[in-house]
């Protein structure tokens, strides 16, 4: 949990309004960020920030993921994401943002064999998927069976109840994983493949996702590896759209199912997690409609009378190279490389990028491919379809939602998020 006592007292900002100044408090995190502390702001003034989009507002102290967006810095619990994609399984970084610290060797095979036996949805739950149409978005999908497992799953509503975190964490993470498998299957209209004890996490989800009658499936490690990096890439990004909202939403009471149902719609928006299934369609549409002129593509997405963005370009935070689209974009290539195939999207990606670096609109704004650019690219190599992409995300988010809605509960500062507006409205008038 986030704590004062890891900050650094820097004294106080003065603040001037209408003739009177009052001191406020500024310190400084443990990696240097500084902030004015204003929670006695409007008590003492009357004035309350305007802040849209919450671009300078910080809304909690964390002690779960740093980035440092000038630098491209992404560390998870101090540890680069680098050395954790390179090193670890996804079940270990779910351990490492939930619990504070890598598992040792029995922790992880626990976890693990947790994880196995929480794999299976109720029996009823499986009928859900028959009641929705063969083209339903998987995402909407997801979001209904999240928030649908706290039926079935009622102790989980008792928000007070801490103990038997580690049953609630593992039935979401794993029984989301199996929802997202069927809703696959659904989808193309195949009998689902219920998950095997024997297989270890992402081997399962491959296995639930291409086992038929008719077909054999043998799960090759090199991507049951790929699949356990694209997962640690997007496992926590601290106070992201969706993180945010699953925090507000368990802000009011709400159980840890219905926060996460409301983080998965969050992300399926087109300008956070939804732009990895936009970047795919978009360079589908490049090639089709523009017959791949990325220089007509570039010219149209600075033009401000043209409603047309580049998708999988540009961050909030980051404001250098995304340091898990430079991973993506490497597994990419090693994914094709494995599958022996090509990938006229992956040529048509690498040309954007190359004239989004050269090209000062983007360079001066600080907007770089970030990690949908290259991720939905790689899971279009591994077979995995395009409406999936981002119930990817989804499902490698789940331990970052998980570990900051954790967070926010134990924090001792925490109250319901309610932000304040200023109101530009008509005064008090009369229908008389
Ligand atoms: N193409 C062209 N111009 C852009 C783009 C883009 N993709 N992104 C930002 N800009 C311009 C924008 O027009 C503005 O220009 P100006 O200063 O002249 O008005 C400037 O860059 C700043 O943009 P902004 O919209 O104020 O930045 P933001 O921090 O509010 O939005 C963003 C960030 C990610 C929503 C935005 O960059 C975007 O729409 N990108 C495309 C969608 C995308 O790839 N989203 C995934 C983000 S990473 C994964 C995740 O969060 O889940």
């Amino acid at each position: 949990m986030g704590s004062f006592a890891n900050t650094k007292d820097l004294g106080s900002a003065q603040l001037t309004i209408q003739g009177t100044t009052i001191d406020l408090p500024l310190f400084e995190g443990s990696e240097n960020e500084k902030a004015i502390d204003i929670r006695a702001l409007r008590k003492e003034t009357g004035a309350i920030t305007y802040d849209p989009g919450f671009v300078n507002t910080g809304c909690c102290l964390s002690d779960i993921t740093y980035i440092d967006g000038e630098k491209g810095i992404l560390r998870y619990r101090g540890y680069d994401i680098n050395e954790l994609a390179e090193h670890c399984e996804f079940i270990d970084v779910a351990y490492l943002l939930i619990h504070g610290k890598l598992p040792d060797d029995e922790q992880h095979n626990q976890f693990s064999r947790h994880l196995n036996s929480h794999s299976l949805l109720h029996e009823d739950m499986r009928h859900f998927f028959d009641a929705y149409p063969d083209h339903a978005h998987p995402m909407a999908t997801l979001s209904a069976m999240a928030v649908s497992l706290s039926t079935f799953y009622p102790e989980l509503e008792d928000v007070s109840i801490q103990e038997n975190i580690d049953y609630k964490v593992t039935r979401l993470l794993s029984k989301l994983r199996t929802a997202a498998a069927f809703s696959y299957k659904k989808s193309i209209g195949h009998p689902i493949v219920y998950p095997k004890r024997s297989l270890k996490y992402c081997e399962n989800f491959l296995n639930m996702m291409f086992w038929t009658p008719v077909n054999d499936y043998d799960v090759d490690p090199v991507l049951a590896k790929a699949l356990n990096k694209l997962l640690i890439l997007h496992a926590d990004h601290e106070q992201n759209c969706s993180a945010s909202v699953v925090k507000m939403v368990g802000s009011a009471g709400a159980n840890l199912y219905a926060s996460i149902a409301a983080g998965i719609c969050a992300l399926w928006g087109p300008l956070h997690g939804g732009a990895n299934q936009h970047v795919i369609e978009m360079l589908q549409r490049i090639l089709s409609d523009d017959g791949g002129d990325v220089k007509r593509v570039i010219e149209r997405s600075k033009d401000k009378n043209d409603p047309f963005r580049l998708m999988g370009v540009g961050h909030r935070v980051y404001k250098s190279y995304d340091p898990r689209a430079k991973v993506a974009k490497q597994m990419c290539k090693d994914v094709l490389a494995r599958t022996g195939t090509t990938d006229p999207l992956l040529d048509l990606a690498l040309q954007l990028e190359e004239a989004v670096l050269a090209d000062d609109y983007f360079v001066s704004r600080g907007l770089y491919p970030n990690i949908d650019f290259y991720t939905g690219l790689t899971y279009r190599a591994m077979g995995i379809p395009t409406n999936m992409f981002t119930v990817m995300f989804a499902i490698g988010r789940m331990p970052g939602w998980i570990a900051q809605w954790l967070e926010m509960r134990e924090d001792p500062d925490g109250r319901i998020g309610r932000p304040r507006q200023i109101y530009t409205g008509p005064v008090q008038r009369s229908v008389k």
